[in-house]
């Protein structure tokens, strides 16, 4: 099976129909989107509460995000797998970027790597692509960024924030990002950043004029206690039905 490339995944920008991708955290769930052929799986630091029970994504350590990448990468055939850069593993410096970043390729195996963050990280951007570490930017709500957002909301609302967003986005191209996420833009803006970038945007809560989307795949088949959030589309709801297998299996040794 062929492995998706950097390149194949900036050639999806001139697709007809935009393209799914989705975040694992798992052997098994890698294999699974392997085989369903989603281009890019993102080893996302949402692994922080999906995974390890965290309220936030903030918490999660390198060598938390390095046990879940090797579990995907192992999974992992022909899907790009694109890690994300936990929080303080890249903002104190430029050595920090590429030390941490060179880790979750390099023994984690993951073949890109995922920063938020626009202007005020370009330089960080630019010194990965120059030392052969592909970078997928993020910008929007940056839930690194949640205390002091003050929450979880819609970014870009006025002219100021929006003009702002589209120079963070400008900013993470010109540095050398083979694509950005845009998280929860209006989906007017999406659409002027998505014509504006010659990269692929990938869009989750940002309306859907995206050249793709991206959700967390737990929030996909239901696989968590709480509801998704709104941009969300639930599939099933395997924790329920998860739940109903225990108790049946507890029930049949009760019983025999
Ligand atoms: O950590 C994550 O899962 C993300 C998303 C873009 C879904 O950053």
């Amino acid at each position: 099976m062929k492995k998706i490339t950097i390149q194949d995944i900036k050639n999806l920008k001139h697709s007809d129909s935009p393209f799914a991708t989705l975040t694992a955290y798992d052997f098994l769930t890698a294999q699974i989107l392997d085989q369903a052929e989603i281009p890019l799986i993102l080893v996302g630091d949402s692994a922080s509460m999906t995974v390890y029970g965290y309220n936030t994504t903030i918490p999660i350590s390198m060598e938390e995000m390095l046990l879940v990448i090797k579990a995907v990468c192992r999974g992992t055939l022909s899907s790009l797998v694109v890690a994300d850069m936990p929080f303080l593993s890249y903002q104190p410096s430029i050595d920090d970027t590429i030390k941490n970043a060179g880790r979750l390729i390099k023994e984690g195996g993951a073949q890109a790597v995922k920063l938020e963050g626009g202007e005020h990280i370009k330089s960080n951007i630019r010194a990965l692509v120059k030392h052969g570490i592909p970078v997928l930017g993020h910008v929007g709500l940056m839930p690194q960024s949640v205390n002091q957002t003050s929450g979880y909301k819609l970014q870009g609302k006025t002219d100021k924030e929006a003009e702002k967003i589209i120079l963070d986005a400008q900013a993470v191209e010109d540095a050398g990002a083979f694509g950005i996420v845009l998280e929860c833009i209006p989906e007017t803006l999406a659409t002027i950043i998505t014509k504006e970038l010659s990269i692929p945007t990938i869009g989750i809560g940002s309306g859907n004029t995206c050249d793709g989307q991206i959700q967390v795949f737990h929030d996909v088949v239901g696989l968590s206690k709480n509801s998704p959030p709104k941009h969300a589309k639930q599939y099933s709801r395997l924790y329920d039905t998860i739940l109903d297998v225990v108790k049946k299996y507890q029930t049949d040794i009760k019983n025999s």
